[in-house]
């Protein structure tokens, strides 16, 4: 028997709803294997913080470096909340989990699966991942605010891009597009403006380029790249990009793909030097919370994710079939967060089962 030791965190709003099925899922696709998952969960969130006025205790980001894999659901409240303002529940958790741990590839796939309606009207086959930066960009909290509260307020936002942070992360893309049949990859930036960063995105990419010459590479500036993703999303294979660039593609993505409730990500630490984390695209969305009338797929998708880093991805593939076999089933009708959780449990398939397309 192999063990591993998973620490889970729910979070807020639908977060624990979503990872309720989440937990579901790969304890049914796990059902019957020499893996035992010993499972910790952590109370971490907005709702922690107003009632503890804590956001991540040291002790506790301990205990969960001590695991083997992050299941997490969504942490923030009611964007605005002023009682949540000096917290930052975002950056000091979420963000601090991410830089911390390294997580610098963060891995956000878009499919559409047949049965499932594209925001967009002719899709076409839609199946890339974004290599979005995980650990550096705009997101390091570098800046300030000068004579804050005065007409005279300055504030600044630095985006910070390392040659050892860029490289690593469009490594990790080339290696990404490697092991696809497309061998393609596109990189993101917008070095027309941001002339600085972009050079030193260009020099990386190009330089690592020449270890994979079987690789096809394209660019594109974020802003066309919105246009090409809508208007022809199965032209794509592989996207790098930085860390702001890729928090906003990817919501786009979530909605070529059928909506935000089915976008996948794993924050990969590639060096396994501390757990990878795995979460759905979206957030804690309060307007839906409590009703069980959010979507568990992407949820159950991260985990799927989860268990492909893990090594075992036979049990993922299973559970890609199973979310395959529910939409192509039942993708338009409207279930709730449960019965969505069911219907995916009621289609794995045995384990051994030759699966296609999987
Ligand atoms: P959101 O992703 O929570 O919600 C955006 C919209 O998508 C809402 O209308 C919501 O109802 C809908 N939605 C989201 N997930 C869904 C699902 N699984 N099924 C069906 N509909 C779904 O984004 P927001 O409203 O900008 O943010 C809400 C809070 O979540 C904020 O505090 C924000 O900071 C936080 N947030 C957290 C994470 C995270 O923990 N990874 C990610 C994004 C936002
Ligand atoms: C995401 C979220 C986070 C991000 C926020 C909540 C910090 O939007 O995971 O996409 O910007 O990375
Ligand atoms: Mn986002």
């Amino acid at each position: 028997t192999r063990t591993i030791k998973l620490a889970v965190i729910p979070g807020d709003g639908i977060g624990p709803e979503v990872i309720e099925q989440a937990n579901r899922v790969i304890d049914a696709v796990l059902a019957g294997s020499d893996v035992a998952l010993e499972r910790t969960e952590f109370k971490l969130g907005a709702e922690r913080f107003l009632a503890t006025g804590e956001t991540l205790p040291e002790s506790e980001q301990a205990a969960i470096a001590s695991h083997d894999a992050i299941l997490f659901g969504a942490v923030g409240g009611v964007p605005g909340d002023p009682r949540l303002r000096s917290a930052n529940i975002e950056r000091g958790l979420l963000l601090k989990l991410r830089f911390d741990f390294e997580h610098y590839a963060n891995v956000r796939p878009c499919v559409l699966f047949p049965g499932v309606d594209s925001t967009l009207a002719n899709p076409g086959t839609v199946d890339f991942v974004v290599v979005r930066e995980g650990t550096e960009g705009p997101y390091v909290g570098n800046g300030g605010r000068l004579r804050p509260g005065t007409p005279a307020e300055v504030a600044t936002e630095v985006s910070v891009n390392t040659a050892f942070g860029v490289e690593r992360v469009v490594r990790y893309a080339f290696e990404t597009a490697k092991a696809r049949p497309r061998q393609k990859l596109t990189w993101v930036h917008k070095t027309n403006v941001l002339v600085h960063a972009g050079a030193t995105w260009q020099r990386v990419v190009e330089a690592v380029h020449a270890e994979y010459p079987e690789i096809a590479v394209d660019y594109m500036h974020v802003d066309a790249a919105t246009i090409h993703m809508v208007q022809n999303p199965a032209q794509f294979d592989v996207i790098v990009t930085d860390n702001l660039f890729g928090d906003i593609l990817t919501d786009l993505a979530g909605a070529i793909g059928g909506g935000i409730g089915l976008a996948a990500s794993g924050n990969i630490n590639p060096d396994g030097s501390f757990p990878s984390m795995f979460e759905p695209v979206h957030g804690s969305a309060p307007d839906i919370a409590g009703q069980q009338l959010a979507d568990p797929t992407a949820a159950i998708l991260s985990a799927g994710l989860m268990l492909d880093h893990l090594g075992l991805a036979a049990e993922g593939d299973r559970l890609r079939a199973a979310v395959r076999a529910d939409r192509a089933a039942n993708g338009a009708a409207r279930r709730s967060t449960g019965e969505i959780g069911d219907a995916i449990i009621a289609e794995i398939p045995a384990s051994g089962t030759p699966l296609l397309g999987a």
